[in-house]
């Protein structure tokens, strides 16, 4: 049967994916605002009924007993918070992609990744920068790879050429709103030439076994949709995140297909491109020397390592009919469930009153430990007490006010007495030999069991005076 195609315009939602025959300012499926982009569709004019096209199919079923499997094959790389964030190295064909802001670091941690990896076979494309600049960028980078390809300013046929006929190990494509097809009537970064792009270069890594790794830039309202609808083609979805005033990064897996994604690598920007952090477990306190009321010092697991993360709260008189309860990285539902604990459990209300908890550095924290940190933040702000910065805590609260036991307890007491902190807050300890650990100071920090928050109230109550 003769296929001939003609091509019509329609609108998608570069979220969602909902499509409209007509532009609309608000997407009716997600409700995001201006998120809705021409795209032009080819249609085959032949309509194919489903049963001939089953019948012509070349696709067949196979049992599923009978598919072979071996196991994937990894490269473990040089650098470690990579190997921790992929859960054990780069997945030979895997597709990638790295999200984040401009100017994060993005380019440097590839580009590092590539010249630490001699002797595998490498190509980097940028679109955004020419071949002297990333010349110019390795050179401060302490590392050398002699099959590292550079590749700027091009197209993916040009791409899609130079990867049939090196075949190398890895293709990194700075980045993906900047790359284009010449068989594509769209502008590169459009919604038409990402998806077409992708999903060559998909076809791609999994044809010849090659990793190839995504660039994509998302702005601080994630506006740009590239990222966005790349999540779900990907196997790996890492984002790469901190301030850029501050000097060190946070990479992390918000996708695994071959792991978890429980672990975070942790970097500094460094004149010689990106550098492992010595003593990342004080990173996320803040070096005020005051006490303030209002902050309290968790000993909290990102993945399996313990960091000592400072949370604050501040309690405010309400100026609305309605009280505010505002949250940065801390659950909203579980600050909802502390606020009434506090009220039901020791009767302190929050009627009139707007909450708000901040995590320090940016962290979404998971470990339910962090309960007892943030409630004790929220008391502390409540009663306006500072508590002492040699205090650090870690517990979950249940909805009876008890605090319960939680997991690793030992290793987040030796990196909080590590990093200097005198007192542990935390429930009862069961482990005979931690116990006995503590007591023949092999860990050296004094461990202050409560049981419940109205106990807790009471402990508290003794930094009023001091
Ligand atoms: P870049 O990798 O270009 O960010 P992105 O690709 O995410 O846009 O790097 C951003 C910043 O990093 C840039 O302002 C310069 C700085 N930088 C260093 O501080 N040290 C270095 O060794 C390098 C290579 C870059
Ligand atoms: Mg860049």
């Amino acid at each position: 049967m003769a296929k001939s195609s003609k091509s019509k315009n329609i609108y998608r939602c570069t979220l969602c994916h909902y499509s409209t025959p007509k532009w609309l300012g608000q997407c009716p499926s997600c409700g995001a605002w201006n998120s809705i982009e021409e795209e032009r569709v080819e249609e085959p004019t032949v309509k194919h009924s489903f049963y001939t096209l089953s019948s012509s199919s070349k696709s067949k079923l196979i049992p599923i007993q009978e598919i072979a499997t071996t196991a994937e094959e990894r490269i473990v790389t040089p650098d470690k918070e990579w190997n921790r964030v992929l859960d054990g190295g780069l997945v030979r064909g895997s597709f990638i992609l790295l999200a984040g802001e401009p100017g994060i670091g993005k380019s440097t941690l590839l580009l590092q990744l590539a010249l630490q990896l001699n002797p595998l076979k490498i190509i980097y494309v940028s679109g955004e920068e020419s071949e002297r600049q990333i010349k110019l960028r390795a050179e401060r980078i302490p590392f050398h790879n002699s099959q590292l390809y550079v590749l700027a300013g091009c197209s993916l046929e040009d791409v899609l050429y130079h990867g049939y006929n090196l075949l190398p190990d890895i293709i990194v494509i700075d980045s993906i709103q900047t790359i284009y097809s010449e068989k594509v009537e769209a502008l590169s970064g459009s919604t038409t030439q990402i998806r077409e792009c992708t999903h060559f270069l998909m076809q791609f890594a999994k044809e010849n076994n090659c990793i190839v790794i995504l660039i994509g830039h998302i702005t601080k309202e994630g506006t740009i949709a590239g990222p966005k609808l790349l999540e779900h083609m990907v196997d790996v979805v890492l984002e790469f995140e901190g301030d850029p005033k501050l000097d060190y990064r946070l990479l992390r897996a918000v996708k695994n297909r071959f792991g978890s994604t429980a672990e975070m690598g942790i970097y500094q920007m460094h004149n010689k491109g990106l550098v492992e952090i010595p003593n990342p477990g004080e990173l996320f306190l803040s070096n005020h020397k005051d006490s303030f009321s209002g902050v309290a010092t968790g000993a909290l697991l990102i993945g399996q390592r313990t960091f000592l993360i400072e949370n604050q709260a501040l309690v405010a008189s309400t100026v609305f009919n309605f009280p505010q309860r505002s949250t940065t990285g801390y659950d909203a539902k579980r600050l909802n469930m502390l606020l009434a604990v506090l009220e039901k459990r020791i009767g302190i209300t929050f009627i009139n009153k707007d909450v708000f908890v901040n995590v320090v550095g940016g962290l979404k924290l998971e470990d339910p430990a962090a309960d007892l940190p943030v409630l004790v933040a929220i008391i502390s702000s409540y009663y306006d007490i500072p508590i002492p910065r040699e205090y650090c805590f870690a517990g979950e609260i249940s909805l009876t006010g008890e605090i319960r036991t939680v997991s690793k307890l030992e290793a987040r007491m030796k990196e909080a007495a590590k990093i200097g902190f005198r007192y542990f807050i935390t429930a009862e300890v069961q482990s005979e030999e931690l116990k006995q650990n503590l007591k023949q100071k092999v860990i050296p920090i004094e461990l202050v069991p409560i049981t419940g928050i109205q106990a807790l109230l009471g402990y508290l109550n003794r930094f009023i005076t001091s």
